[in-house]
């Protein structure tokens, strides 16, 4: 048992005077590559963190849903029990908002719950870019689902993409973030040892070996701690700007426009909305060259593709801060192969690949800088590809 699923053990136990029937869990995420690209039918390429949610879970039959949440100062915090029946969005309001939701969005999406306890607790830096929200709600959907005889290990299953899909519901249209299929479904399906290339038109997916020990490489997460207020008319604003791009160039979605197109496409926009396109465009082809280098296992002639990854979403997309620059560029001085801010940006954490001789060195670097630009101190560790819910 992993160590979120043993806390939230712990304090069901504490709280119910019973044990649990089950503990599902499911991880945050980085994404190496292929950022503000889901939403426009593009190509994505994370990996799971370590760091987990759990929910432990008993069943009850009278249609009620208890939530509580073990906090890492180790205080319970309890949203009372609401009705699945009369749940809707809302209501109970602040993080209760995120395991309510996913129980509204199976019960509108036609699976049958009797009600249930649930406990969480993790790990998973919130608030951090790092996918909190999407790992609280996978744990919490594999955990209802189990409630209704649906677990994802038993006969009764559901497909793992409709798992994706409606957690998203919930975080679209309970919590009200108009988020893309990466989160939930780099939860979901991540595996050890591998980075997930995943086409979200398509489906398709990709188990690809990324090993960065192997040659000698660690990948370096650096929580800026910086949480920008604006992100999220921010992340609209954006996500709208490639709507009418793709609606005046008379595609479904960005992911249509090719590289090779991408110049004459940009003629026939204003110029506000060139150069989200260009991102969006150039930024699905760097993820494709991402795969092909990984399939090459050239894995150090990666860094330069996160590198302009990020310069694409500074200065093309826009939602990078002062922070995450300053974290990118004291990574690449010391001697980083690449870096770039991962997540959907203004503000949250920034990677880079750096070698394992160096990476104290890099740590050193981006601490200092912060502290030099009177920053709050950033969090910084380092990070391997980690199993996906289970
Ligand atoms: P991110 O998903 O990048 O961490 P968000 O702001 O989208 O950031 O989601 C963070 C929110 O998710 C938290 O503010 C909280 O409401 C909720 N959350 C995440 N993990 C937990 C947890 N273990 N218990 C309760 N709420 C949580
Ligand atoms: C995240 C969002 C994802 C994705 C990402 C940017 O915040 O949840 O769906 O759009 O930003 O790549």
């Amino acid at each position: 048992m992993n160590g979120a699923a043993e806390r939230a053990t712990k304090a069901f136990v504490a709280e119910h005077r019973a044990d649990p029937d089950a503990v599902w869990s499911a991880p945050g995420r980085v994404n190496l590559i292929g950022e503000h690209t889901d939403y426009n039918d593009g190509y994505v390429f994370p990996f799971a963190l370590p760091h987990r949610t759990a929910v432990a879970t008993r069943r009850r039959d009278d249609g009620l849903l208890t939530i509580a949440t073990h906090g890492s100062d180790g205080a319970l915090q309890r949203a009372g029990a609401v009705s699945l029946e009369a749940l809707e969005p809302g209501e109970p309001g602040g993080w209760a908002n995120y395991p309510a939701g996913v129980a509204w969005a199976l019960r509108e999406s036609g699976v049958t719950l009797p009600g249930a306890d649930l406990v969480i607790a993790g790990d998973v830096p919130t608030g951090a870019g790092l996918s909190s929200s999407a790992a609280l709600e996978c744990a919490t959907a594999l955990a209802l689902l189990d409630t209704a005889g649906r677990a994802l290990d038993g006969p009764e299953a559901p497909e793992v993409m409709d798992v994706a899909r409606w957690t998203r519901r919930a975080e679209n249209d309970f919590v009200g973030a108009p988020t893309g299929l990466l989160d939930q479904t780099a939860s979901l399906r991540c595996e050890p040892a591998h980075a997930l290339f995943f086409d979200i038109r398509s489906g398709d997916t990709a188990q690809v070996p990324f090993d960065a020990a192997g040659s000698e490489l660690e990948v370096l997460v650096v929580d800026t701690r910086a949480n920008h207020s604006h992100s999220e008319s921010g992340y609209g604003d954006r996500r709208r700007g490639c709507e009418q791009a793709a609606e005046l160039l008379g595609v479904p979605a960005l992911r249509d426009v090719t590289a090779a197109e991408l110049d004459s496409s940009l003629r026939e926009l204003p110029e506000r909305l060139r150069p989200l396109v260009r991102h969006v465009v150039t930024e699905n082809d760097r993820v494709l060259e991402t795969l092909r280098r990984l399939r090459r296992g050239e894995l150090t002639e990666v860094g330069e593709l996160l590198t302009a990854s990020h310069r694409s979403l500074r200065d093309d997309y826009r939602v990078s801060c002062e922070e995450l620059d300053v974290a990118v560029e004291a990574a690449l001085e010391s001697g980083a192969l690449g870096a770039r801010m991962t997540g959907g940006g203004f503000g949250g954490s920034a990677i880079a690949l750096v070698s394992s001789e160096l990476r104290p060195r890099t740590e050193r670097a981006v601490s200092e800088a912060f502290e030099r630009r009177g920053f709050t101190a950033p969090r910084l560790f380092t990070t391997v590809p980690s199993s996906g819910a289970g």
